[in-house]
């Protein structure tokens, strides 16, 4: 059973709906940069995207129709800030304080996510998040934020998935800014960034206008047992906060990324297996980075099945022939969901918020002029049973935020991926509810008894 009070919401982020031309002053992001380059599937780029900046007003009216009662967004930072730190774009502060006063008058609370990838390229030309600096000029944009939309909103994230950001954009290069550093220097990047979100918190708490509440919202590669026995779920857990991912991909270290902010102190065994790449990592900033915070965000999409060996290492299983999968060719796997929560919630022992959760499907409006999209129902209906599950046997479950309302710019693939339960159509900006958003509707009415 879902909580009385399970907060059901939508998930998105400034970048990939607002559309880039305000004409207000805002500074450029590392996106628009690497848009430039030609970095982007089919040559595109987000200067209208969903055009959200004109139409906010009509999209929450829809939400609101929808039954959507949260709604998780995010600040473009170099909007706000066009040299990342330094003079404020008041006219950025102005629309987005209206923009959020439009969601509250359609009844929609508001959870306000700082940074989801729109860095200041003028930051990133003082080197980014490799600069030590970095953790202070997050700081200075968590002040700004705090003092200018803390009576409005109430709940907040300082960083969304420092794994993508750092792992993507910098070590394999495929998303902005498209660097391929050394691994040290990733490492250092990773640690930085990890103090920004604690100096972060301190601005938020420091400067807001009333009690506030504070997340953080990272993402994983979920593993999950082959059977429920003990064995096979020590061998899951032993994967996913273990280190067995190659260095080209230690990003995707759970533990990694998340022990530091919920428990204080990184992994010893991953400051065993990394110790030649680490930088200096002092007791002062375990304390920094550990700020204490009111709930764990956690985006999941999916994960991989563990079975344990002989010696009750993991066993990575492949994946059956003719696997289910998204249009993104992520596998389905709601089991990920269910073990997934579980065994963070087991080790973080924080009140959760699925930050992100949704499917990529082959879209389209059809002859009746509606979008019939089966898949994604079954993807959801499966994944919301299973985070039920996980409730029922005990995990702190207080909200669940489906990614995406509107189908949009998917980063470096564009527009090539549709993830939202609302169609839009990129020439027209025409927007067609899909059959999952009518059944995501029922589901939010009725606090999950649907499933
Ligand atoms: C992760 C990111 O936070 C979001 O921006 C992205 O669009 C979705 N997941 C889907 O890939």
């Amino acid at each position: 059973m879902f909580r009385d009070d399970f907060v059901w919401g939508v998930a998105s982020s400034a970048y990939q709906i607002e559309g880039r031309d305000w004409g207000d002053g805002g500074g450029k992001t590392i996106w628009d940069t690497f848009a430039e380059e030609g970095r982007i599937a089919d040559g595109q780029n987000a200067k209208v995207a969903c055009d959200h900046i004109h139409r906010y007003k009509e999209d929450f009216a829809l939400m609101r129709l929808m039954g959507v009662k949260a709604y998780r967004f995010s600040l473009n930072w170099a909007r706000i800030m066009p040299e990342g730190t330094g003079m404020v774009n008041e006219k950025a502060i102005a629309l987005y304080r209206d923009m959020i006063l439009e969601m509250k008058k359609n009844e929609i609370e508001p959870y306000l996510t700082l940074y989801h990838w729109e860095f200041p390229q003028t930051l990133q030309d003082k080197g980014g998040w490799l600069n030590e600096e970095s953790a202070g000029w997050f700081a200075e944009y968590a002040r700004i934020v705090a003092e200018n939309f803390s009576d409005l909103c109430e709940y907040f994230i300082t960083l969304n998935e420092p794994q993508c950001f750092v792992g993507l954009g910098n070590l394999t290069g495929e998303h902005a800014p498209g660097l391929k550093l050394p691994v040290k220097d990733v490492f250092q990047m990773a640690h930085n960034v990890l103090k920004a979100h604690g100096r972060g918190v301190i601005s938020l708490r420091k400067y807001a206008k009333r009690p506030i509440k504070i997340g953080y919202a990272p993402t994983c590669g979920m593993a999950y047992p082959k059977t429920d026995s003990e064995a096979d779920v020590e061998a899951a857990k032993k994967a996913l906060f273990g280190f067995y991912n190659p260095l080209e991909r230690w990003t995707w270290n759970v533990a990694w990324f998340s022990d530091p902010v919920f428990l204080g102190r990184y992994p010893e065994e991953g400051l065993e297996k990394y110790k030649e790449y680490l930088p200096e990592i002092t007791k002062e900033d375990m304390k920094l980075i550990s700020q204490p915070l009111d709930f764990m965000g956690q985006n999941i999409y999916n994960g991989y099945m563990v079975s344990a060996g002989a010696d009750a290492e993991p066993v990575f299983e492949n994946r059956k022939p003719g696997y289910a999968k998204t249009a993104a060719g992520w596998p389905v796997t709601p089991e990920a969901f269910y073990w997934g929560i579980r065994f963070l919630y087991e080790r973080y022992e924080h009140p959760m918020y699925i930050t992100e959760n949704g499917m990529s499907c082959h879209d389209m409006v059809s002859l009746d002029g509606r979008v019939h999209d089966p898949n994604r129902i079954y993807f959801l209906d499966m994944y919301l049973s299973a985070l039920q599950k996980a409730c029922d046997d005990g995990a702190d479950v207080r909200g669940y935020f489906l990614w995406t309302f509107l189908d949009n710019f998917e980063w470096d693939k564009g527009y090539t991926e549709r993830f939202g339960i609302v169609h839009v159509d990129f020439e027209t900006q025409k927007r067609t509810v899909k059959d999952s958003a009518f059944w995501y509707q029922k589901i939010m009415e009725t606090n999950g008894k649907e499933l």
